[in-house]
């Protein structure tokens, strides 16, 4: 059996159909999982909202909607309480039926909403240095949101907007030809935040190299093919840095998902023209300016916006809106994410006004910052090395692996110790990404070893241990005639348990629709929890014949749905720990 609708979907349409046949067309069911178990499994809190503005008594709309209301073959309760709420109960036969249908299924049988082309700018470090723990946030939640959207159904078109263009790359292509002329051009490139940092100090030094500098940027501006080819090499190098902790952290991004900024870098001049033409852009000392009357300074005026300088140079926002003109009219978008730092807000802000102005993204297009807070240090401070340089990405997470291999060692001594390694990088990797994952993402977060590498609470390593144990029971059963037994939902604790796994795709649509992978991470802490508590209370291998197959597919569905959540957060599960 397939189910078009989701729990939530379902109640939200069958309790608003009840209300306009109760007299309120158009007025909101509200539903929410229910304050407290004792009022059942969902509630239906509309009918206030609704009593107030039509002067009538809630609990007596209330009982008229309930009798409206069809919820048969849904629920098995369903009660009116206090001023006028509606206490749902679902039906365990209803339950049993979600969890059959999601059995066996690699879609765990999530219905899909009407498919969106979703383009996701996620990561987009600069090349000029190496990526830092900045870079991580954006790196992650991206690759989140674009594995649940694809899981959803959506077309999701990864876009890597990587910072490749800019006057440090003359500065750094000429600092490229001096290493060249010593040996140890290998060596330089090893470690970029070194490398730019000698060029830097080269261009503060002397004069004549600074010339050489502001030439190359012009070169490499005018299509000079020499510098061309070293701007390349350079890019090169550095987007092997990048590759590497992709390839620690499990995130897919690939060569087709780059589009960086060097890639708008003709269709410029061309924004600029345009945004004269429809009267938006206006000269102002010599550069070109846009005042948006949404956005004012201090003064009460509107702020400028600048898309040209003085100079005749452009500008991170120029370079924006070419992506948007791009990302709506080539790659067709209706919504386009910007995964980036909350501390770009006002730039976004000001993005979309000015992109709906021009009519480079109509009504039709949803433009989106998905923005988010910085990682802090335990001493609250945004976080650094211990002499205050920035954390680099690639050794924060070989220390993760490490710590996490000796926990790992503690706790398995007997195991192999490459067996110890692979569960240590699955866990270390794991412990990291889900530590930010599970944060709201707008929030600042203090980063902790200790606690993210904690086996209990909401960690990566509990959720990954509650999957190796719900696996272990299905092998320790060591029987295959599971595959098509009836759900049955006796106890309590097997109907929450139902319940919790059955609200899986209702879980996957938040984090959708709020850009938030947090929830997904609180559905998975939860279904641990009560996957615990009916572990607890519901014997499984000892229990016999349909009883015992029944507590086996809520075992089995647990594991999937562990392990396939796990995976939409791009973390990996293991059959041993
Ligand atoms: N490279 C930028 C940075 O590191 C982020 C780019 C984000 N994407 C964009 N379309 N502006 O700050």
């Amino acid at each position: 059996m397939t189910f078009t609708q989701t729990i939530y979907q379902l109640l939200d349409s069958r309790v608003a159909a009840a209300l306009a046949a109760a007299g309120c067309e158009g007025v909101p069911a509200v539903i929410t999982p229910a304050a407290r178990p004792e009022f059942g499994d969902y509630q239906a809190n509309g009918v206030m909202g609704a009593a107030k503005a039509r002067k009538q008594n809630p609990r007596e709309l209330a009982q008229q909607v309930v009798e409206k209301l069809d919820l048969a073959g849904i629920a098995s309760k369903v009660e009116i309480a206090g001023p006028g709420f509606i206490n749902i109960t679902l039906d365990p036969a209803f339950l049993a039926q979600r969890v059959s249908a999601a059995l066996g299924r690699e879609d765990l049988a999530v219905p899909h909403p009407a498919p969106q082309r979703v383009v996701v700018d996620y990561s987009s470090p600069n090349l000029a240095k190496e990526m830092h723990v900045g870079h991580l946030r954006s790196t992650i939640i991206g690759d989140a949101l674009a594995r649940v959207l694809r899981f959803l159904g959506h077309e999701v078109i990864a876009q890597n907007h990587i910072g490749d263009w800019g006057t440090q790359f003359g500065m750094l292509t000429a600092f490229l030809v001096e290493v060249e002329q010593g040996a140890d051009t290998e060596m330089a490139l090893s470690d970029l935040e070194d490398f730019y940092r000698r060029a830097k100090q080269r261009m503060d030094e002397d004069p004549a190299f600074a010339d050489t500098a502001r030439e190359y940027v012009v070169k490499l501006q005018g299509g000079d093919p020499h510098i061309n080819m070293l701007w390349r090499r350079f890019l090169e190098v550095s987007m092997h840095h990048c590759e590497a902790v992709y390839d620690t952290l499990g995130v897919g991004l690939t060569r087709a998902d780059l589009r960086g900024e060097s890639a708008y870098n003709d269709a410029l001049p061309g924004i600029v023209a345009d945004l004269q033409a429809k009267g938006l852009a206006v000269e102002s000392q010599g550069a070109q300016v846009v005042f948006l009357d949404e956005f004012k300074n201090k003064d009460g005026e509107p702020q400028a916006y600048i898309v040209r300088k003085q100079d005749g140079g452009f500008l991170y926002s120029t370079t924006d809106l070419a992506a948007v003109r791009y990302r709506v009219d080539e790659l067709k978008a209706n919504r386009v994410l910007y995964v980036v730092d909350q501390r770009q807000g006002l730039h976004f802000q000001q993005l979309f006004t000015l992109a709906r102005k021009a009519g480079y993204a109509d009504a039709t297009v949803s433009l989106e910052h998905v923005g988010f807070g910085v990682m802090l240090g335990e001493d609250n401070k945004p976080f650094k090395t211990r002499s205050g340089g920035t954390v680099k990405l690639a050794e924060l997470l070989e220390e993760a692996v490490e710590r996490a291999f000796v926990l790992v060692s503690e706790k398995n001594p007997d195991l192999a110790e490459e067996v110890r390694w692979e569960i240590a990088r699955a866990v270390g990797v794991g412990a990291v990404k889900y530590a930010d994952l599970s944060k709201n993402r707008a929030s600042d977060y203090v980063f902790s070893w200790s606690s993210m590498l904690a086996f209990d609470g909401n960690t990566a390593p509990y959720l990954q241990y509650a999957y190796t144990r719900s696996a272990k029971v299905l092998r320790d059963a060591a029987t295959s005639a599971v595959a098509d037994a009836p759900v049955i939902l006796e106890e309590r604790a097997e109907q929450v348990l139902a319940l919790q796994l059955a609200r899986f795709a209702d879980a996957l649509n938040a984090v959708a629709k709020d850009t938030a992978p947090h929830q997904l991470c609180a559905y998975l802490f939860d279904l641990a929890v009560v996957f615990s508590r009916f572990y607890e209370n519901c014997p499984v291998l000892k229990s016999e014949g349909a009883l015992r197959a029944s507590r086996l597919q809520l075992c089995r569905l647990t594991a999937d749905t562990i392990k396939t959540g796990l995976g939409l957060l791009g973390i990996a599960t293991l059959e041993v720990m």
